[in-house]
């Protein structure tokens, strides 16, 4: 079995997966999201001492699989230094007083491979990745070979949800609250300009679209009666709608260079309901099939960092922990 840890940003996290079978032995993952909202948004800080509360309490329950382990597994890129540092340091010393190998495995990768916790890979493969911190285009075509082929140049899809959320005072993380928001919300109501519409180029760019929301919002703000909570409905569900027909104008764009065989979106923000429709549209109409990781496995969490760690094992990709840095960013895979 494999120990495996996710500590990047908000989610505390450590899973143990069976090397033979991918099974999933033990998963916990503890959230701080309730302790961010209060701030709008991830405190680095503040997280890294969630991390050193929280990790420890969950290692304790594992201990029971502590003789069956054959390797630690731990993000250390990309994250928040701060607080990948506590589930690196807790993965060396586990390294060190199990005498057991470590596993670097890059989070993004984790992401991908949320699509197969507890199933065989299937790749080559086209990605989607949303997340707070991404959204990429990726072509996978085995876990060693993976290329970006589209970015963001500046803010991420699920970046873009946290700060309409937080202009609208409405919490964090954003995705979930704006998607129940644009439920009851108009979508036709805000004319909101499609991000780099005209460009021939395939990348995105989200930072115009919220700069155009937060003018509807201070306006709202300053009218007579302020901003009500139909108007919140309305902005969030015109805003979803702009953010998704951007990604869906550069895959259709995508598509007609290359049509792939597969297609799958994973990271936090795929669990988005409406791009997944749109998504599952377009598939259907280019006959391509659509994997999705489980809800429970799109946001952060170790299950995908230890499913990661699996196939590394079966390399024998093991890193020292004199070697072992982090990485807050990463170019490429
Ligand atoms: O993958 P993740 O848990 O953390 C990162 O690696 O960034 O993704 C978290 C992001 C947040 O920005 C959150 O607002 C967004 O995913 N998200 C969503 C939805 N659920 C979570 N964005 C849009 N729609 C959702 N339903
Ligand atoms: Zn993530």
């Amino acid at each position: 079995m494999i120990l495996s840890i996710e500590s990047s940003c908000d989610d505390s996290s450590i899973a143990i997966t069976e090397i033979k079978t991918n099974k999933l032995i033990y998963h916990k993952k503890i959230s701080q999201e309730l302790q961010h909202s209060l701030y709008g948004g991830v405190v680095p800080e503040l997280a890294a001492r969630l991390h050193v509360e929280a990790l420890p309490k969950i290692l304790e329950e594992c201990k029971e699989y502590f003789p069956f382990l054959k390797a630690i597994a731990v993000t250390n890129a990309p994250g928040l230094s701060v607080t990948l540092m506590e589930g690196v340091t807790m993965a060396k010393a586990l390294s060190i007083s199990l005498n057991l190998p470590l596993i670097a495995v890059n989070h993004l990768k984790g992401h991908i491979y949320s699509l197969f916790i507890e199933k065989e890979e299937v790749l080559p493969m086209t990605i989607l990745l949303v997340s707070g911190g991404h959204t990429q285009i990726i072509e996978a075509n085995s876990l060693t070979d993976m290329k970006v082929i589209a970015t963001t140049i500046d803010d991420s899809f699920g970046e873009s949800f946290d700060k309409v959320s937080k202009m609208l005072h409405l919490g964090y993380p954003g995705g979930p609250v704006v998607q129940e928001y644009s439920l009851k919300g108009d979508v036709n109501r805000f004319e909101l300009p499609i991000p780099l519409s005209q460009s021939p180029k395939i990348e995105f760019s989200y930072s115009g679209l919220k700069n155009a929301v937060r003018l509807h919002i201070e306006k709202l703000e300053n009218s007579e009666d302020g901003i009500t909570e139909q108007d919140k409905y309305d902005i969030c569900a015109s805003f979803q709608k702009t953010a998704v027909d951007h990604i869906m104008q550069k895959l259709k764009k995508q598509f007609k260079q290359k049509v792939p065989k597969n297609f799958a979106i994973v990271g936090g923000a795929s669990a988005n309901i409406y791009l997944r429709a749109q998504i599952d549209e377009l598939c259907k109409k280019h006959n391509m099939g659509l994997y999705l990781s489980e809800l429970k496995y799109c946001s952060d969490n170790a299950a995908m960092i230890g499913r990661v760690a699996v196939e590394q094992y079966k390399l024998k990709d093991f890193i020292s922990i004199e070697e072992i840095d982090i990485q807050t960013r990463i170019k490429e895979f």
